[in-house]
């Protein structure tokens, strides 16, 4: 049957799913899958989960567009309260919008409107999106660009730290990137046409590379010192998947703005960003906005995923699952030498594959463990990474002891299988 869709979506698979449900997805022919991919580390607390369902269904009875613009709905106000409570101390007021990236570009045209600066600076190996400005700021991977020049000028890029790849200690790489940073800032781009810096406190796409703590002080110190502000990219980080609420919290670090999305609302699509109600009140009224911004349903969805994510024992839950599969990675990794790094914090764990000899990044490996794990165990995981070396697990935040050593099982099967 010829397909009326667009060929232009990269497929990881060639699954056609009918339904999601906790941790599994079902195919059309009734097979169940154990799903690590939580659709890019969106269904936080797993597929349907109950309280979001009911959310969205009572929601969608009494108004499903109310439009800002026109007028206000009653759940903006408390979605607001609601993110007030869990970002950052000194975050506090929100504005919405429907995906990472349109998060993304509001973040920069904040930063631009409130400091009077045109340019960002962005780090090697970041991905914030497919509209130009944020593929002009995304350098994880060529394909995101490749064919779409022009890009918006007034991006500069600034190294990521990644001591393993450097051969340096992690004081070494950190002391390294920042002296990049203020080099950019006395060669490239003026600390007075600077308008923020805009990281990943771990890089996603660019393969689950947690940014060292220090390395976020630091970037934070330059940020104070010119009056540029600091943008912490949460996108795929925040709503708990770190193990903390927020990535950003583990360095100590608070942003002057945080972008949202993904787990924000078990997948519905609404973000955010948040920055203090000081910082909020220089963007000028009207100089932003959007027809769905704000969508009550999304809100709805919203307010019971965060109702979910701060249950009692919830994060615990995170940690404890995050330090067994990191263990059982690890205890695989014994076996297989190939692979040379298991990390990130929570349930954001990225497992690198090299080869043992000489270390070269063995992303054909990657694909074929990811294949057998789909095919053979029924196990869904993705790759990261600028080499596509990385394998990153994010199952739902919900997962069980149990889910995880059968992943573990899988994965060690997978990698017998492809020796
Ligand atoms: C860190 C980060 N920022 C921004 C985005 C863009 O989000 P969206 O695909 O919803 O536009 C993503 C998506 O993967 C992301 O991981």
């Amino acid at each position: 049957m010829a397909s009326h869709l667009a060929d232009v979506w990269f497929s990881a698979t060639d699954l056609h799913v009918v339904s999601g449900e906790g941790c599994t997805v079902t195919t059309e022919d009734g097979t169940r899958y154990l799903d690590f991919t939580s659709g890019i580390a969106v269904t936080s607390t797993g597929h349907c989960h109950p309280k979001v369902v009911a959310a969205i269904q009572e929601q969608a009875a009494l108004f499903i567009h109310a439009q800002v613009n026109c007028y206000r709905h009653p759940l903006l106000e408390p979605l607001g309260k609601r993110l007030a409570e869990i970002t950052p101390v000194g975050i506090d007021t929100f504005f919405f919008s429907n995906s990472g990236a349109e998060a993304t570009e509001a973040a920069v045209k904040l930063a631009k409107q409130v400091t009077g600066r045109p340019n960002v600076i962005v780090f090697a190996g970041s991905f914030h999106g497919r509209t130009h400005q944020t593929m002009a700021m995304t350098t994880s991977k060529h394909a995101y660009r490749a064919g779409h020049a022009p890009l918006p000028s007034g991006v500069f890029v600034a190294p990521f730290p990644c001591p393993l790849h450097e051969g340096v200690s992690e004081e070494e790489s950190v002391a390294r990137a920042l002296d990049a940073t203020n080099q950019l800032l006395l060669s490239q781009t003026a600390p007075a046409e600077t308008a923020a810096m805009v990281i990943e406190p771990i890089l996603g796409e660019g393969g689950y590379l947690p940014a060292p703590a220090s390395f976020l002080r630091g970037l934070k110190e330059i940020c104070d010192r010119h009056g540029i502000l600091f943008v912490a990219d949460e996108v795929q980080t925040g709503f708990a998947r770190s193990g903390t609420m927020f990535a950003i919290e583990q360095s100590g670090v608070v942003p002057d703005v945080i972008v949202m999305a993904k787990g924000i609302a078990s997948g519905f699509p609404i973000s955010a960003i948040g920055a203090s109600a000081e910082l909020m009140g220089q963007w000028p009224k009207g100089s932003h906005g959007g027809t769905y911004g704000g969508n009550p349903i999304g809100c709805a969805a919203a307010l019971a995923t965060i109702d979910v994510l701060t249950e009692y024992g919830f994060l615990e839950n995170v940690n404890a699952r995050g330090e067994q599969l990191r263990t059982g990675l690890r205890a695989i990794g014994q076996e297989h030498p190939v692979i040379g790094d298991v990390r990130g914090p929570g349930l954001m764990v990225g497992v690198e594959f090299i080869d043992p000899v000489g270390g070269a990044r063995d992303p054909e490996r990657v694909g074929k463990v990811i294949s057998h794990a789909r095919e053979t165990g029924h196990l869904l995981l993705m790759n990261a990474g600028t080499y596509g070396n990385v394998v990153r697990f994010m199952p739902p935040l919900i997962v069980s002891e149990v889910e995880i050593e059968t992943s573990l099982e899988i994965m060690r099967a997978a990698l017998e299988a492809t020796s």
